[in-house]
């Protein structure tokens, strides 16, 4: 291996931290745990060629490079009770790359999907930047490739802003989730049931949720 490529050591230490982390979140009472397989962090970097140019049993084929994220599931599912939730993020995008497709086509995505179906996992959350658009030039969305191949639950994210576009997720997901809307705006959910006209918010508007200065 060469160098910066995590040794079967740092891979072993690496998931035992998810693990532990799962512990703690347990134990403080967390409902669920969601294991971030998102965004171009660690979970994300194995499954992706783009990344992942290990030459073992992590990289390689869609199989191999899915052993890491099997091995984090089922880590961290040995720590949580019965009555749990254990989600999985997951995205074809990253914040290093945003413009980058992680994932090469349409065929990969679902035979990712139809792996992480077969672990114990309860929802799959997938992340888009916006829900509508087109996946791998097949004129479907992320959300409807997803659900063609997985009985389980799916949450999903990305433009959902109103009522509207919040009803119109929901035709091939189970639950819509928020980022920036609900970052800016603590009354969102009441907004959306109550069907309000709302804003779309750009990723830099979001980004004042991140200023070290206490908010006026
Ligand atoms: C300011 C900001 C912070 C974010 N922080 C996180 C984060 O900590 N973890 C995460 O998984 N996604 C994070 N995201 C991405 C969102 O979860 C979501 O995938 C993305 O914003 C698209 O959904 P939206 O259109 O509802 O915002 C963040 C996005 C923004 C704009």
């Amino acid at each position: 291996m060469g160098v910066g490529v995590m040794s079967p050591f740092e891979i072993d230490h690496v998931i035992n931290g998810f693990a532990e982390t799962a512990k703690g979140a347990v134990a403080v009472g967390f409902d669920g745990i969601e294991i971030h397989g998102a965004h171009g962090y660690l979970i994300n970097q194995f499954l992706s060629s783009y990344s992942n140019k290990r030459t073992d049993g992590y990289g390689g084929s869609v199989e191999n490079r899915f052993r890491f994220a099997r091995e984090v599931i089922r880590a961290v599912k040995t720590v949580m009770p019965e009555d749990r939730l254990l989600t999985f993020r997951i995205s074809n995008w990253g914040i290093a790359d945003m413009e980058v497709s992680l994932f090469e086509s349409a065929e990969e995505w679902q035979q990712i999907i139809k792996l992480l179906s077969a672990e114990p996992i309860d929802i799959i959350s997938i992340s888009t930047y916006d829900f509508k658009a087109e996946a791998f030039g097949t004129g479907k969305t992320m959300a409807g490739l997803t659900r063609e191949v997985t009985d389980l639950p799916l949450m999903l994210c990305g433009k959902i802003y109103d009522r509207k576009t919040t009803i119109e997720a929901l035709q091939d997901a189970d639950i819509a989730l928020s980022g920036k809307s609900i970052l800016l705006n603590p009354d969102w959910v009441e907004d959306v049931c109550q069907g309000r006209e709302l804003p779309v918010y750009s990723s830099d508007e979001a980004g004042i949720a991140y200023t070290e200065e206490p908010l006026p």
